[in-house]
């Protein structure tokens, strides 16, 4: 089984590789390689024993999706964004690469399954922050997405994309909606929750 994680630089995509790389399985299914992808070719894990490429893909550069489907992995792990806070000062940067980059991937997708069969499992990293406020605790499955940011708005309309690309058997998808993940190691990043971290990891 082939694995591709795109933003796999990102905290995340580190913990992922590493972890998938060291226990060199996926499930029931023996992993034979991985491709890892960001807008810099990211690290490779130390120890791994699953062979790995690292490569510099930028998913809001033209041609870039039709490179990365043309790996025809089994299981594309979509962790690239731009992180809420960052894709509210920056409303261009957000909508090309939280929304228009998924886009592409899931019509790159497409196209080559058009040339030959070809549905990817494609695990995409949405946000509790399609959300509004307040909400219920907990929250059901069927409430309202409301979301109250741009970064919110860009992974509710991809987690639509996704839903209709896998409705129409593009892509076997599915999205997680992370709530906020602590701690984050090394310096701050832009995420709007980074404060979290902060409490956590300054003292
Ligand atoms: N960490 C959390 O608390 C949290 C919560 C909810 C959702 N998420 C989502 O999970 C995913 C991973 O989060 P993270 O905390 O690892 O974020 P991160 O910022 O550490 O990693 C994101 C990665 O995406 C890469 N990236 C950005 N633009 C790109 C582009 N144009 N092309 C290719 N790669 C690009 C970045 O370089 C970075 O390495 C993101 O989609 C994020 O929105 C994270």
């Amino acid at each position: 089984m082939h694995i591709l994680i795109i933003g796999a630089g990102g905290m995340i995509g580190r913990k992922l590789a590493a972890t998938l790389g060291r226990s060199g399985s996926l499930g029931d299914h023996a992993i034979t390689r991985m491709t890892l992808a960001d807008v810099a070719a990211p690290p490779v894990p130390a120890g791994i024993s699953v062979p790995v490429e690292a490569l510099a893909a930028d998913i809001s550069e033209s041609r870039a999706a039709e490179a990365l489907a043309a790996f025809r992995a089994d299981v594309i792990f979509h962790l690239a964004a731009i992180v809420s806070g960052e894709a509210e000062r920056n409303f261009d940067l957000g909508y090309r690469v939280n929304l228009d980059g998924t886009r592409a991937l899931l019509e790159a997708i497409r196209r080559e399954g058009s040339r030959q069969a070809y549905i990817p499992r494609f695990v995409f990293s949405s946000s509790i922050a399609v959300y509004g406020s307040p909400f219920p605790d907990p929250i059901p499955d069927d409430y309202v997405l409301a979301p109250l940011t741009s970064y919110g708005v860009q992974k509710a309309m991809s987690e639509l994309l996704l839903a209709d690309y896998s409705r129409r058997g593009f892509v076997d998808g599915i999205g997680i909606r992370l709530p906020t993940i602590v701690i984050r190691p090394g310096a701050p990043n832009a995420a709007a929750s980074g404060f979290f971290s902060g409490i956590l990891r300054e003292p």
